[in-house]
């Protein structure tokens, strides 16, 4: 969590001591070029020394989103706006949080091949998903809730979306409506569902948006309402707002432990979920219920007239069975490591997904997404898209729509970037010949 800060004050260290070296202070072309860079008379330069000043000024952590450096950057800055809970609610993993980490730590495992003399002057990051393209391969995963974050919420992030052309998928638990999110993206979002026990509810939800012009449904199936939610309850005994001043909801269903007490059940919960208004939850006790298996599927796929996915696939036996079903694509995800603790990391999920689907169906993987160099390693996996959860949510808790559009724009610029070191032109170019596993 502090690794940013580190890093930073690291490379404060660094620059100041360049700057006071004896061997740097006669005539050359570094110091030369060091000390006109802190003596700083031109408009470029006074910049540069004006972020240093900002960052001396806020103990490291950045205050606008031109200041980062890579997304890691905008965590400090969401920890430091938000309350405890909130932070905690977007950070959380399960248990240990051992498989949020051991998400990021299996791109650690993947080397990239990097191939020579190749003309890489001209970089194409498009992709084709169901026949639309998009400019990027890297989508925005569901993130409930996002008004928790910001008070634009999901709409800021659709903005940041059109701004930057990606692919969003709005959660069913979100806090903007699909149209407002839909008229904000400027095109129409893919529509995550949490079904509920109830199967008109479930109805309801895929014919609005399909209404609202979604062109996609993507069935969550990895949140049997067990979660052990640790980090998150920890974080809500830290906070010492009264939380049920802004909602009133004792309803749990994602998380199971000792969650701070409040009033209403999921009616009260529903209350704040824009999707839900106007339906009758007298019967709804979950969002996911635990009784969810492939004959919903089954009925499911009957009902969309849509591209019907599922997000949670981790397994060739589960991928095969879903293109039995008639699934149109797949999302290898494990919620961001806020389901269960298996401690696989999805790109290690990822391999044995694309042999199950025998290339009949795209496949969509998320999970530790951090850096452009993790997005090659996915697609060369075979996956035809990738998801980032906290990284845009971060984003947007710091700065807004503009944090979220920084954070789009830093993973697009390193994906060009080992893009061309690599000698890939073009996002079907990067295949398994350009990765290989690391040894030890
Ligand atoms: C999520 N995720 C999620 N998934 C989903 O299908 N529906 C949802 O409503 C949510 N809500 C949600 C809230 C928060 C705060 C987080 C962090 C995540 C999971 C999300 O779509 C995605 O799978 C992970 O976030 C990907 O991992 P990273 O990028 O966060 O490491
Ligand atoms: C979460 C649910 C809402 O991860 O998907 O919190």
């Amino acid at each position: 969590m502090n690794r940013a800060n580190d890093e930073i004050k690291t490379r404060r260290k660094f620059l100041k001591m360049v700057s006071a070296s004896p061997l740097l202070a006669g005539p050359g072309f570094l110091a030369g070029s060091f000390s006109s860079l802190l003596a700083a008379g031109e408009a470029t330069d006074k910049k540069f020394i004006g972020w240093l000043d900002s960052l001396e000024q806020s103990d490291g952590v950045i205050t606008s989103p031109d200041q980062a450096f890579d997304v890691m950057d905008f965590e400090p800055a969401a920890r430091k706006i938000l309350p405890p809970a909130h932070f905690g609610y977007l950070s959380t993993g399960v248990d240990d949080d051992g498989t949020a980490r051991a998400n990021r730590e299996g791109y650690s495992r993947i080397q990239i091949r990097a191939r020579r003399l190749v003309d890489v002057e001209n970089i194409d990051m498009s992709v084709n998903l169901f026949g639309t393209k998009w400019n990027s391969p890297i989508v925005l995963s569901p993130v409930s809730a996002q008004k928790a974050f910001h008070p634009e919420g999901e709409v800021a992030v659709a903005r940041a979306a059109r701004a930057k052309g990606h692919l969003m998928m709005l959660s069913t638990v979100a806090t903007s409506s699909i149209e407002d999110v839909t008229a904000a993206a400027g095109t129409p979002v893919w529509q995550q569902l949490y079904p509920t026990n109830v199967w008109e509810v479930s109805r309801a939800i895929v014919k609005r948006a399909e209404a609202a012009g979604s062109p996609a449904i993507v069935l969550t199936v990895d949140l049997q309402e067990g979660s052990n939610r640790e980090t998150l309850f920890r974080s809500q005994l830290v906070d010492k707002r009264e939380c049920s001043a802004c909602h009133q909801s004792a309803y749990t269903g994602f998380a199971r432990g000792r969650p701070r007490a409040g009033t209403g059940g999921f009616a009260a919960y529903a209350a704040r979920k824009p999707m839900l208004n106007g339906l009758d939850l007298s019967n709804v006790t979950a969002v996911q219920p635990p009784n969810m298996n492939w004959d919903f599927v089954k009925r499911l796929r009957d009902t969309v007239t849509v591209k019907l996915l599922i997000k949670g696939i981790v397994t060739r036996e589960d991928a095969q069975l879903a293109v039995e079903h008639g699934v149109d694509g797949l999302m290898v995800s494990n919620h961001g490591g806020r389901a269960e603790e298996t401690l696989r990391p999805t790109i290690e999920s990822l391999p044995e997904v694309i042999e199950g689907v025998s290339g009949k169906i795209p496949v969509i993987v998320d999970g530790g997404i951090r850096r452009g160099t993790d997005v090659f390693k996915a697609l060369a996996f075979g996956a035809s898209a990738v998801g980032i959860g906290r990284p845009h949510a971060w984003g947007l808790a710091a700065f807004g729509q503009p944090g979220v559009e920084a954070v789009l724009e830093i993973l697009r610029r390193e994906l060009r970037t080992i893009m061309r070191q690599a000698g890939t032109i073009s996002v079907d170019k990067i295949t398994r010949n350009y990765i290989v596993g690391r040894s030890s």
